[in-house]
């Protein structure tokens, strides 16, 4: 496990995209499972501008969904799918042949995730997963408890992770209270795993994400477990963890 602190946000953005551009150039057919959320914006921005640059080509990756909430359609204006569209999959013109959906409107979710998982590994499983870090630890939506076996599923949203996603859409729109999650089960086998943190109010969950015990009770704490995992943070987010490492050194 890695640990690089940038300075601030564009920074962090960079550092990112530097490494999955890397991770492409190497591999031009990646699977890459694509989290929403704010923090990655920045770093789906840098990626697109950098490829109509001509400096990588994102035409033959595949861009997996990371997570969706129960019974919203792609066209809802709460679907995360719709959002992985609009800032990963067009920017980047990713042929939609190349694109897998979590069916959280299918008339059986439980089945629909255990075909999404399947898929997952009959494609050869995931190359590069790009997450976010929830407020209470959650990875997708594996929100706490989550176990590293706990498979892709159905899962009730905690009041902390409906009020974070509450923030995404302003008032007006409900909040569902149970989403789809690709499991931690994959997550953790993901061959490259880069976690984008920013913002002092993630201070507290990354600190205890990388120093804290390893626990079911804060998923993310179980990828100190798994191989080539980079927590990319800014200084505000990373706060005594940047005073204890110079920027862009690595811990653990
Ligand atoms: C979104 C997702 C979530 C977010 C996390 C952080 O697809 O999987 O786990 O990554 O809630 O969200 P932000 O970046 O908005 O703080």
């Amino acid at each position: 496990m890695r640990l690089i602190v940038a300075d601030d946000y564009d920074g962090m953005s960079k550092l990112a995209a530097d490494i999955v551009i890397a991770a492409v150039q190497e591999r031009p057919a990646s699977s890459i499972l694509v989290a929403t959320g704010n923090t990655p914006m920045g770093l789906y921005d840098l990626l697109a501008t950098r490829q109509a640059s001509g400096e990588c080509d994102f035409s033959g990756v595949r861009a997996v969904q990371l997570d969706e909430y129960l019974g919203i359609g792609p066209e809802d204006p709460r679907s995360l799918f719709g959002w992985m569209r609009r800032s990963f999959v067009v920017p980047l013109a990713i042929p939609d042949a190349q694109v897998m959906r979590l069916r959280s409107d299918a008339a059986d979710p439980d089945a629909a995730c255990q075909e999404f998982a399947e898929a997952i590994r009959e494609t050869g499983g995931i190359d590069i997963a790009i997450l976010g870090l929830g407020p209470n630890g959650h990875l997708g939506f594996n929100e706490p408890p989550s176990a590293a076996d706990a498979h892709t599923r159905v899962i009730t949203l905690t009041p902390e992770s409906a009020a974070s996603s509450a923030s995404y859409w302003g008032a007006g729109e409900d909040v569902p209270q149970q989403a789809m999650t690709v499991g931690m089960d994959i997550l953790l086998e993901a061959r490259l795993t880069i976690v984008v943190i920013s913002g002092e109010h993630k201070r507290h969950i990354l600190q205890q994400t990388l120093e804290g015990p390893v626990s079911s009770d804060l998923p993310a704490s179980w990828l100190r477990t798994a191989e080539n995992v980079v927590f990319i943070a800014d200084r505000a987010a990373a706060g005594e963890l940047a005073l204890a490492e110079d920027a862009t050194t690595q811990a653990g």
